[in-house]
């Protein structure tokens, strides 16, 4: 008898905590933060610094709040910088190097152009103040894809879980690779397909990643050629007008925002743009040209939670590219340049010695 109350007892508070445990994943539907699901790459880990930086997560949190309560765009600038890192070589921190062809170089390649010089410069800040908290074990790559992650749910986008574990690449990007692995805005669905399914991403990756584009900035330069000499019928007549105004020229320096509908808003509203041919880009419109992808912008323009869902899986898996893992790579000391560049660090570990020997 005292079996039967036991496994009663058991078997309701097992159906009680299903009962909470499914109520509170509905609450929460734009949340993944309780979801260790996703796959990930061996070498890298859901709590890789849960003992050697237990509160790194806060730290970069905390500070970026601060940072795009100043101003919002930067969360932009940030995501768009470990998109670059990942395509590059993988996600490696080699776009951060001065002197890589993705990075803040002098001699840059054309996709360059427009990565914002404050990103690398928040990311560096958060290098700080992390490493002054727990030393040198948390890597720059980390720190990007900690702070892409942060960026959306700071403009309002889903939470997830970031593997972590990265470390930094010894390799500068070079040119030829910036030019070959970062497609163009004026590519169309066909080449993008081809060229996401070199890194294992396929057609609703394209799709859902492209979504990053819900917020942030572009310069004329990136969408005049659908403006000039001849007008893209794909382009809605009156958006395209407004454009006009903005960029009178093909060259016309100046900058218009991605997603008309909520410019800072991490939400679907880029898909509401597209399915209304108020894309900016080639690459964008014609994901809602092409049948092969015309569903699923539409799918996400109707089911702004499935967008989520699919976003925060598409960004696990980008995030994953090409990583350097174990002893592979190194910790940099300085985002921007590697450590057996860095005469201050040099200078540290030289001390460290002498006074070792001492
Ligand atoms: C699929 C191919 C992609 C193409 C062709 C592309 C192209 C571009 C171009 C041309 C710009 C504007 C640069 C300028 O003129 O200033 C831009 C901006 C941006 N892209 Fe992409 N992109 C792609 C994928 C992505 C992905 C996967 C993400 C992130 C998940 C992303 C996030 C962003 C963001 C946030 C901005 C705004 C940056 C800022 O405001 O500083 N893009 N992209
Ligand atoms: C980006 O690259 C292009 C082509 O190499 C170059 O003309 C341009 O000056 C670069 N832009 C910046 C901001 O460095
Ligand atoms: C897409 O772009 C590629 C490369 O620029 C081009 O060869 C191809 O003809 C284009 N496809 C379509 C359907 O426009
Ligand atoms: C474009 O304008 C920005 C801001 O006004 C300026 O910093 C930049 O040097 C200009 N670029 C060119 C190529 O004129």
């Amino acid at each position: 008898m005292d079996f039967k109350v036991v496994s009663l007892t058991s078997l309701l508070l097992l159906v009680v905590s299903a009962l909470v445990l499914f109520g509170v994943s509905e609450a929460h539907s734009y949340s993944y933060v309780d979801d260790y699901s996703a796959p990930i790459v061996k070498g890298l880990s859901w709590h890789h610094y849960k003992s050697s930086c237990p509160d790194l997560e806060t730290i970069v949190r905390k500070h970026l709040k601060k940072v795009f309560k100043e101003d919002i765009g930067q969360a932009a600038g940030l995501l768009r910088v470990h998109f670059h890192d990942c395509f590059v070589q993988g996600c490696d921190a080699s776009v951060l190097l001065d002197g890589s062809c993705s990075g803040p170089s002098e001699q840059d390649a054309p996709p360059n152009l427009t990565l914002r010089k404050t990103a690398f410069e928040i990311i560096e800040d958060l290098r700080e103040l992390v490493h002054k908290e727990c030393g040198r074990v948390v890597s720059c790559a980390d720190l990007t894809a900690l702070a892409a992650r942060d960026s959306v749910v700071l403009s309002g986008g889903p939470d997830y879980n970031v593997p972590l574990g990265r470390r930094d690449g010894l390799n500068f990007a070079t040119r030829e690779a910036t030019i070959a692995n970062l497609p163009g805005p004026t590519s169309n669905t066909s080449f993008l397909i081809t060229s996401l399914a070199t890194k294992n991403l396929d057609t609703t990756d394209l799709v859902a990643l492209s979504g990053g584009h819900t917020i942030g900035l572009s310069h004329c330069a990136s969408f005049t050629g659908r403006l000039y000499p001849t007008q893209d019928p794909t382009m809605d007549p009156s958006f395209a007008d407004d454009l006009k105004e903005i960029c009178p020229a093909l060259d016309t320096n100046a900058t218009t925002v991605q997603d008309i509908r909520t410019p800072n808003k991490f939400d679907n509203k880029y898909y509401v743009d597209l399915v209304n041919r108020q894309g900016l880009f080639t690459s964008d419109q014609d994901l809602y040209t092409d049948s092969r992808t015309r569903d699923i912008v539409e799918k996400f323009a109707a089911d702004e939670k499935l967008f989520f869902e699919q976003f925060v899986a598409s960004m696990i898996k980008m995030g994953q590219l090409s990583v350097l893992t174990g002893r592979k790579g190194e910790v940099r000391a300085d985002c921007s340049v590697r450590n057996s560049d860095n005469a201050y660090l040099a200078s540290v570990v030289e001390e460290e010695e002498t006074a070792a020997e001492l």
